[in-house]
């Protein structure tokens, strides 16, 4: 079996690719722009073993997308590379639009051209809006996007059901909940928060902190869409949720807890534009016609990724030079206490 994996050098697909090398006979092709959320980095586990190569381009440059297919014929493609920050979606949102939609497209027309065999398009409960509780997405509830980054992602996935439809190409698509673990860019909640807690610096919690959102391991994450991979129905749905809800400020009390952090570092700020206030997902689907389930307890997964970032002062020095510097800047600087 031989996977070609779009952005596996970000955090998921980092993972991914990682889970896939280290605990499977698997192939796995890396296609990866090494945008400011790529990091090879993240992938020294695996740079060495033979069933891995790197492949540096664009998911939207058509000429490579399909030289790639053509040379290595894969069994199936396994497609993370996003834009995937709401707030930077917010800031800037024609990359977003071009890498998530035009990007797919290419993939999707190119994976048809060549008849590949597979195609897993890794989606997120961001397309479904927000929820008035207790109501649970399933696979089926309206699409609903706030931002220009879930717009763009009901977008491709759109496009990718047409391609099944349309053009019968085998395709399957996963929908998850928020992610965390050691890797992660920290942009998102959860490690911009353990970060800052660890320097000290203010944790900006926007507007009340109680917007609720479903959190999932990472490798749990992983998990969930090699079961769709191998046993999700073509031209099917499946959602993947942590089942953990949880308020942002809980969250974030929590980072401090475990961090020896008092709540003094709580800094409220203005509140991020058509912020979603909650998002609930049922994974019921793929438990039932996979056997898959998410195994890891939110406590120890936070203290395993806030002891991640503990050990790993020097991956975190280096994303938080330059660019995320002008970015916190530009995404922080005006909304400071403007609550
Ligand atoms: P990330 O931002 O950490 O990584 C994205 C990766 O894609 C990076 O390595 C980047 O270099 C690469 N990339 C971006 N544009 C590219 C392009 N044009 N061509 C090739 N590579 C490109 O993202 P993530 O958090 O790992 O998310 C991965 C996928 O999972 C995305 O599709 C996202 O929508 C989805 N998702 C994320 C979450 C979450 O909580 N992070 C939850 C549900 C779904
Ligand atoms: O739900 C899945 C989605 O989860 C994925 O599709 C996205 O790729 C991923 O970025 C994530 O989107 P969110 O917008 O939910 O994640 P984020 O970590 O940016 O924010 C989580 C919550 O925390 C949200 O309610 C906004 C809030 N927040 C976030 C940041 C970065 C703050 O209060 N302060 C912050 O500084």
């Amino acid at each position: 079996m031989k996977l070609l994996i779009t952005g596996g050098a970000g955090f998921i697909g980092s993972a991914f690719v990682r889970m896939v090398v280290g605990q499977t006979d698997y192939h796995a092709v890396n296609l990866d722009k090494l945008t400011y959320a790529g990091n090879l980095e993240n992938l020294s586990a695996v740079e060495g073993s033979e069933r891995y190569r790197f492949v540096h381009g664009d998911i939207c440059d058509a000429a490579l997308v399909d030289s790639l297919l053509a040379e290595e014929r894969p069994d199936a493609i396994v497609h993370f590379a996003a834009e995937s920050h709401v707030d930077r979606s917010i800031l800037s949102p024609e990359p977003v639009v071009r890498t998530n939609l035009n990007g797919t497209f290419t993939l999707l027309d190119a994976a048809r051209r060549h008849s590949v065999p597979r195609f897993l398009h890794v989606s997120t409960d961001e397309v479904y809006g927000s929820l008035e509780a207790p109501a649970e997405a399933g696979e089926d509830y309206p699409l609903n996007p706030s931002s220009p980054y879930s717009a763009s992602k009901a977008g491709s996935d759109l496009l990718a059901r047409s391609y099944f439809v349309t053009f019968k190409l085998p395709v399957v698509i996963t929908r998850a909940s928020n992610n965390y673990g050691p890797y992660q860019f920290p942009e998102k909640l959860i490690p911009l928060m353990i970060t800052n807690a660890l320097d000290a610096q203010p944790l900006p919690v926007y507007g009340d902190g109680q917007q609720v959102r479903d959190w999932l391991y990472v490798d749990d994450h992983c998990r969930g869409i090699l079961a769709a991979l191998a046993k999700g129905r073509e031209g099917e749905i499946y959602n993947i949720g942590g089942n953990r809800s949880l308020p942002n400020l809980d969250v974030v009390r929590q980072v401090l807890a475990a961090t020896g952090r008092g709540e003094s570092l709580i800094t409220y700020v203005k509140d991020r534009p058509g912020h979603d206030r909650r998002y609930a997902l049922s994974s019921e689907k793929l438990m039932r016609e996979t056997g898959w389930e998410p195994v890891t307890n939110f406590e120890a997964g936070l203290s395993r990724t806030i002891e991640w970032y503990r050990a790993n002062t020097a991956w975190v020095s280096r994303v938080r030079s330059g660019e995320y510097r002008a970015y916190y800047e530009r995404n922080y600087g005006g909304r400071a206490l403007a609550r």
